[in-house]
């Protein structure tokens, strides 16, 4: 099954061909320059660099994978949850594609490619999942969203927690810029805190004591504003502790949550995605967790199927495909900037 994946759901526009679980290109255009100087992704912007990148992506995926576009067996592209009128610019590209080409449509949630991005094989057809079994239980963490997803099977998921306010990724984002470390500063502060003191600081884990599934970040990052405004916070010397402090502190809200969720659901597999898992100190701790329990974790081959990209869309367009679930309409196809994942629209 040779398919084209499109994703422009939020800053990157990307394009991937893959073949089964394959990855034989994955393209990803970053649009981080044009974004940093608003400190966050401006959807204007957005939507404008898109719509010039996303024709060489396309281009460059075919070329790459040395595909003709006559080849394909479907195209695919994800309709949410994202910025609407950025979702917008790969929608209409992708269901003007089907139409001249004459090839199926898969509408694909942005959140189950996050979560089906550890069974992407690489161009040799190594890694992937050998044995998957269910349920499984995702921890899906990335700069939109915060969630603990529960697979029942291949298209049957229901959300179990998610963030009642920022995301871990957006959390790490402004706790860098009021350190001054640039945007998107995620991986600057898990790079910094590996010099760093973890308990140098104490910082409040959040939703210690709630007893749901449920996260919450934005009581950690007014607690982080006042200690960095504090007069006593030295940057020079409190940088790398402040850091490793934390990144500990995230580990701490994070691991609380997926162990209860382990405890209820008592999950066959667990399956790590988005950006902020590029953090190895968050692989290392929910591997530890999970090894308490003999239950083997998965992560995608490559840091570039954790941030955004359309290699993890193509995974979950193999799984469509098979089961034949292609758009009916492709006219009626939308975006659904709010989609949640197991809503399964299209
Ligand atoms: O999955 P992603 O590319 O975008 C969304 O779908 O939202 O995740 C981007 C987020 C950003 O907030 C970025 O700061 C964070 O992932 N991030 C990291 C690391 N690398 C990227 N956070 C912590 N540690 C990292 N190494
Ligand atoms: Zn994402």
């Amino acid at each position: 099954m040779l398919i084209l994946s499109i994703d422009t759901s939020c800053d990157e526009t990307s394009v991937a061909i893959t073949e089964d679980l394959r990855v034989v290109a994955n393209i990803v255009s970053s649009q981080i320059e044009l974004h940093k100087k608003w400190g966050g992704v401006v959807p204007s912007i957005a939507k404008r660099a898109h719509r010039e990148n996303l024709e060489p992506a396309i281009k460059e995926a075919l070329f790459q994978a040395k595909v003709e576009p006559e080849n394909l067996d479907a195209i695919a592209v994800t309709y949410g949850p994202g910025l609407a009128i950025a979702l917008e610019v790969g929608i209409s590209r992708a269901k003007e594609m089907a139409v001249s080409l004459n090839k199926p449509l898969i509408a694909v949630d942005h959140m189950e490619a996050h979560l089906l991005s550890a069974f992407a094989e690489d161009s040799q057809g190594k890694f992937g999942i050998e044995k998957p079994q269910f349920p499984a239980l995702g921890l899906l963490v990335s700069g939109g969203h915060t969630e603990l997803v529960l697979m029942k099977d291949y298209g049957k998921y229901e959300l179990v927690g998610q963030t009642l306010d920022d995301a871990v990724g957006e959390c790490f984002d402004k706790v860098a810029k009021l350190l001054g470390l640039g945007y998107p500063g995620g991986a600057i502060i898990s790079k910094m805190a590996t010099e760093g003191n973890p308990d140098k600081f104490r910082l409040p884990v959040p939703m210690i004591n709630s007893k749901d599934l449920n996260f919450s970040y934005s009581g950690l990052k007014t607690a982080c504003r006042s200690i960095i405004q504090d007069s006593s916070f030295d940057i020079k010397v409190d940088l790398s502790d402040f850091c490793a402090s934390f990144e500990k502190t995230i580990i701490k809200s994070l691991l609380i949550k997926l162990s209860t969720a382990i405890e209820i659901y008592r999950p066959k597999m667990i399956l790590l995605g988005g950006g902020v898992i590029s953090s190895k100190k968050i692989q290392q701790a929910v591997k530890e967790e999970a090894t308490k329990d003999k239950i083997p974790v998965h992560i995608p081959f490559s840091g570039s199927l954790l941030t955004d990209n359309a290699a993890m869309v193509g995974a979950v367009a193999y799984f469509k495909a098979k089961r034949k679930d292609f758009v009916k309409d492709i006219d009626a196809l939308d975006r659904i900037p709010g989609l949640e994942i197991g809503e399964n629209v299209y």
